[in-house]
């Protein structure tokens, strides 16, 4: 017996049934509840999408209560523990884990495409050695659809198949340009017999060694991070990417749609604000003071709070204890000792805790990055790596989708009426 929901419609006295399949009711459906004869139906109004489902996806599952997040059904604390990032981003394309041979040939592909056409670094030269680099790295992304006009043909499997390869395998090379063009250092090309991770970290510093070969724990760490942020469902820059892909434009330009979400303070961004705020408090012991001016509304505890998780984060858990291993390899660190008792007395607070706001994955990442010698301002640039194969995973479910259309919200018009043209301006008007 399927499952309904009896609406009265108190406008026209009227009763409907709707459907309800997985706990939803489609929107659409809403439609049948009209309030005089030819208006457009009911609309549901939802600001932020807080309660919407916009898809139906088989990716990423999140219990935000429970603290639960799993790719594909794998536990994420699994996967950290135990897989590759190319692993990862393989498993949440293709919805199974890669045989050794499925495995090694793609590992081949991303390999082979790690290097970036040599007009790439022209055009990365032209900013500003301060440019910001989520900025640069989102203009290089979107110029690349520029590089491979044929990506355009999204609906060909080949040409998809390629566009994702070389992203993932891309996205990386470039972010290590824009490090050194930002440090005014001389670009480092993708060394191929490294693994994804440690082939970053080589791009980004090595100087002049003959084989760069970077800290174990670091190498360990980046994969680490790499794969808790390869996906994280309907966020707000995966939103993007479905959106603007809804459009049937080419990925590298949805993907760069997606940087552009992920640099805001409220998303990816967040990272490197948690590091300007703990390094704005300065002092273990002007934490108490620096709460209490929060919960004054001076401003909001950085990397505190998730839409989702209404408990603690699992990705924050992992990065927690990373945290400890990379600050023992290089040295405990007072940023950390802040950061310990800004959670500890936010999670004794009742502040904190009726809003059931618990540490999200931003909390402890800024200061392991910040171990590892990289700049505040491209902490979100990391991530962005990552989130590259999640992007591309959610946007290629997005057009296989047959219920998906081009994405196109409506409103409800609060403005003026209809009023007639009246000049206001006393000058020429230019035209
Ligand atoms: N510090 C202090 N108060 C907070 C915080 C915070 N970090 N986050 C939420 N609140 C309060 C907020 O003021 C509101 O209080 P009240 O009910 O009295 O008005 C209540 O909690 C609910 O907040 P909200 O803004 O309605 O919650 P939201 O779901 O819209 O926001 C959030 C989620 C992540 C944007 C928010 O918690 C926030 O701004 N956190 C800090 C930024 C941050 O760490 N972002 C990283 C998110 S995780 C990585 C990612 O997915 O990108």
């Amino acid at each position: 017996m399927p499952d309904f929901l009896d609406v009265k419609d108190s406008r026209t006295g009227t009763s409907r049934q709707l459907a309800i399949t997985d706990g939803a009711i489609r929107a659409a459906d809403l439609q049948q509840l009209s309030a005089t004869p030819g208006d457009h139906g009911l609309l549901s109004y939802d600001p932020a999408f807080m309660n919407t489902a916009a898809c139906r996806s088989a990716i990423t599952f999140i219990d935000g209560d429970k603290g639960i997040l799993r790719y594909r059904g794998y536990p994420i604390e699994q996967l950290a523990e135990k897989a590759s990032f190319l692993e990862v981003a393989w498993l949440l394309r293709h919805g199974e884990l890669p045989s050794q041979t499925q495995y090694d040939a793609f590992v081949h592909d991303i390999t082979y495409h790690t290097y970036v056409h040599e007009n790439l670094k022209t055009f990365l030269s032209g900013f500003r050695y301060d440019a910001h680099p989520m900025s640069m790295l989102c203009s290089a992304v979107a110029a690349l659809s520029s590089f491979y006009p044929e990506s355009k043909d999204i609906f060909d499997p080949v040409e998809r198949n390629i566009s994702i390869v070389r992203l993932v395998a891309k996205v990386p090379t470039i972010a290590a340009f824009i490090y050194r063009h930002m440090k005014g250092l001389p670009f480092v090309y993708p060394d191929n017999d490294l693994s994804y991770g440690e082939n970053f970290l080589s791009m980004v510093a090595r100087m002049s060694e003959p084989k760069y070969r970077s800290n174990p724990v670091f190498t360990r760490a980046i994969e680490i991070l790499f794969i808790l942020h390869a996906d994280h469902e309907q966020n707000c820059s995966t939103s993007a990417v479905r959106g603007v892909g809804s459009s049937h434009v080419d990925p590298y330009s949805a993907v760069a749609a997606g940087i552009a979400a992920l640099y805001g303070p409220l998303h990816g961004g967040a990272n490197e604000a948690v590091l300007r705020m703990i390094q704005e408090i300065g002092d273990k012991a002007r934490v108490p003071a620096f709460i209490e001016a929060v919960k004054g509304g001076s401003g909001r505890l950085m990397g505190f709070g998730h839409r989702v998780y209404k408990s603690y984060d699992p990705r924050a858990k992992i990065v927690k204890r990373l945290a400890y291993d990379v600050f023992e390899s290089v040295g405990m660190d007072k940023d950390l000792e802040i950061a310990l008792e800004l959670e500890r007395i936010a999670l004794a607070d009742d502040y904190f805790v009726s809003r059931k706001l618990y540490p999200n994955v931003d909390f402890y990442t800024g200061l392991i990055y910040r171990a590892m010698k990289f700049p505040t301002s491209f902490f979100t640039v990391l991530f962005a790596i990552a989130r590259t194969a999640g992007w591309l995973a959610q946007w290629e479910e997005m057009l296989l989708d047959k219920e998906q259309k081009i994405s196109r919200p409506r409103q409800i018009y609060i403005g003026s009426p209809e009023r007639p043209y009246q000049r206001t301006l006393t000058g020429p008007a230019g035209r």
